[in-house]
């Protein structure tokens, strides 16, 4: 049976890979190591309290001495490293904690893995990034983040991210360590943390609230849907040879706008009729907002033959339903800080 080490399971990506794996592994133990910041949360995965494949440990990935004891008391054979501090806005009004967690626990991680992976084969560290290390493209529809465009980042919290990814690419170079880093776009879906743009604008819209939309709402993002994140994930861990990186996109690029408006259109015929484009309200811009990002999959498509499958009118449905159905989830999230 393979052990599979999940960091920040108890966040938004995290919580759906231990669901998408469970669903698609019957023989797999999974250890989730997540100190519980205010984006993380136990009872997403309460279904498998009572499951013995699934093991939970309360540890802080900075604290050295915690990350090695697991790596000892486990045989991890692969990491599939998520936590990070990964709001935009926070890193923005507080970046120190950006590059304690997401660089020096990225370093932590990667010595606790090649101490206790010395002298040992079929191991696998997956380092999860993302395409804002690239920086912002402009609006030309014909240009695309690819695996060689150069890092550019521009937030402390791109910045960390990027600076994880360089202490990961030093781990394959100097120590011919076994990783792969995946640089993936926005993702969307259930359990996401209600900071971020859809459970955001979906709470402010159930609520009749203003919406807040930054500057003139026409940034563009690539939106992928979190259960194709989820499978790429587990192909470049699987299939893909150590030392590639891939970016992972969903080919639907949409504006901030346009994402608003959708919801609207959503809350308004599902949830509350009162619900209008009259609650929009422009807000000032976020310092250094990139105007677009668009990634180029090609790679992982031609090496690895995976696509995204969901289609961006489809998933957003299936996102805001499971947000109606679980609004007492919503609400309680909310009300963290
Ligand atoms: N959400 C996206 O659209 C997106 C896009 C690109 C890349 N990413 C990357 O994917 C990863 C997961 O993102 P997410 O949206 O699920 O994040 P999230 O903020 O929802 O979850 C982060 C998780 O990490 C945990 N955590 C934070 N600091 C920790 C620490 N010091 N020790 C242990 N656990 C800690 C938190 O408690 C939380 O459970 C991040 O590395 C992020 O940079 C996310």
């Amino acid at each position: 049976m393979k052990t599979y080490l999940v960091t920040g399971g108890c966040g938004f990506i995290g919580s759906n890979f231990i669901y998408y794996m469970f669903r698609k592994y019957r023989d797999i133990r999974i250890v989730n190591v997540d100190c519980l910041t205010y984006a993380g949360n136990l009872e997403n995965l309460s279904k498998f309290n009572h499951d013995d494949r699934y093991i939970f440990v309360k540890a802080d990935i900075c604290d050295s001495n915690a990350i090695e004891n697991i790596f000892k008391k486990y045989d991890i054979d692969y990491v599939i490293h998520f936590a990070a501090e990964s709001h935009v806005d926070r890193s923005i009004s507080g970046p120190v904690i950006f590059t304690q967690t997401n660089v020096l626990g990225t370093a932590i991680m990667l010595n606790a893995a090649r101490k206790a992976w010395k002298g040992k084969s079929d191991k696998k560290y997956l380092q999860v990034s993302t395409d804002e290390v690239y920086g912002a493209l402009t609006n030309d529809p014909k240009t695309f983040f690819t695996e060689k465009t150069p890092l550019d980042p521009h937030s402390p919290y791109s910045s960390s991210k990027a600076g994880a990814d360089l202490l990961v690419k030093a781990y394959i170079d100097t120590y011919n360590f076994p990783a792969n880093i995946t640089r993936c776009s926005n993702n969307y879906g259930p359990f996401q943390y209600p900071e971020k743009l859809i459970p955001k604008i979906f709470d402010c819209c159930c609520n009749l609230k203003e919406i807040p939309v930054y500057g003139d709402g026409l940034q563009i993002r690539d939106w992928l849907y979190v259960d194709d994140h989820c499978k790429a994930i587990d192909m470049v861990l699987h299939n893909a040879k150590a030392g590639e990186i891939y970016n992972i996109g969903g080919h639907n690029e949409k504006t901030n706008m346009e994402i608003v408006k959708s919801i609207i259109d959503y809350v308004r015929s599902e949830i509350n009729p009162k619900c209008s484009e009259e609650l929009i309200t422009h807000v000032t811009d976020r310092l250094g907002h990139d105007r677009r990002y668009a990634i180029d999959p090609k790679k992982i498509e031609k090496d690895l033959g995976w696509r995204p499958e969901t289609k961006f009118e489809d998933g957003i449905i299936k996102t805001l339903e499971w947000y109606k159905n679980n609004q007492q989830w919503l609400e309680n999230l909310s009300k963290r800080k």
